[in-house]
């Protein structure tokens, strides 16, 4: 029920900010996530695969890691391959632009969505690959621990998807809701939604090569308090150790 075009005929979304307060604002308020096709058009769209498709090749990308270290089967949860650009690395000046597109909307958005003040992001996006090998990211949730992030912003890259084939469909499933979302990673697709317990999901076994990258925006105050935690924990383990030295 869910989604827009903006470079269709519907005149209601034509600009950023239509789009971000007609659109995205109450979308994610009623569902918790909301997408956007032909998000940049495919000139632009294809600029960007070509700078992904580069990273891939120069092999810049490693095996995705998970925030609870020590675990050997790593590639069993998740088998992405990532890499983490900030937009302004040469060759990566078209990745700088989505990241400006995807702001521009969150800035719009911000103040309307839900009780969420929205301050900065992750400065880096999450680049991922999917190599095709059947290798998916079993369910999980992004933010299950208050770190600050409150949106989960996802751009795809993938032409000619066909989920029946290719699978690789990310499966949403809403807290405390009936319903499941099968979201299929389409070429120029944009994707919100909230980062936290509300969003279980899944990426499912992945059988062609699955571009998408990831951008993850913070909400001040949950932000704010995960620092202070970080910083506390920080300087009792540095005075655990420097007690156990002396
Ligand atoms: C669009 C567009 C202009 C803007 O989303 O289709 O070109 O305000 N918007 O960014
Ligand atoms: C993730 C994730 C979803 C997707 O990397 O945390 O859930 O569709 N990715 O790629
Ligand atoms: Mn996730």
């Amino acid at each position: 029920p869910c989604s827009a075009h903006p470079r269709s005929k519907d005149r209601r979304y034509r600009s950023s900010h239509r789009l971000a307060l007609h659109y995205i604002v109450p979308c994610m308020n009623s569902y918790g996530m909301c997408f956007i096709d032909n998000f940049l058009g495919s000139r632009i769209g294809n600029r960007i695969l070509h700078e992904v498709q580069d990273l891939h090749r120069a092999g810049s990308m490693q095996d995705g890691k998970l925030a609870s270290r020590g675990l050997d089967n790593t590639r069993s949860i998740r088998g992405d391959q990532i890499v983490w650009v900030e937009g302004k690395e040469p060759g990566c000046e078209n990745i700088g632009y989505l990241l400006s597109r995807m702001d521009k909307l969150v800035t719009y958005a911000d103040g309307k969505l839900g009780k969420h003040k929205v301050r900065g992001r992750l400065n880096k996006a999450m680049v991922a690959c999917y190599p095709g090998n059947g290798a998916g990211y079993v369910k999980h949730v992004d933010n299950p621990n208050s770190d600050g992030r409150c949106i989960t912003c996802i751009y795809y890259l993938n032409k000619n998807w066909n989920a029946k084939e290719h699978g690789g469909v990310l499966r949403i499933f809403p807290e405390g809701k009936s319903y499941v979302a099968d979201i299929k990673p389409l070429f120029d697709r944009l994707l919100f939604f909230w980062s936290d317990r509300r969003n279980p999901h899944e990426v499912q076994p992945s059988y062609a090569t699955r571009y998408a990258i990831t951008v993850w925006y913070f909400d001040s105050e949950e932000r704010a308090e995960a620092k202070r935690r970080f910083k506390d924990q920080t300087e009792s383990s540095q005075q655990q150790q420097g007690s156990s030295s002396s």
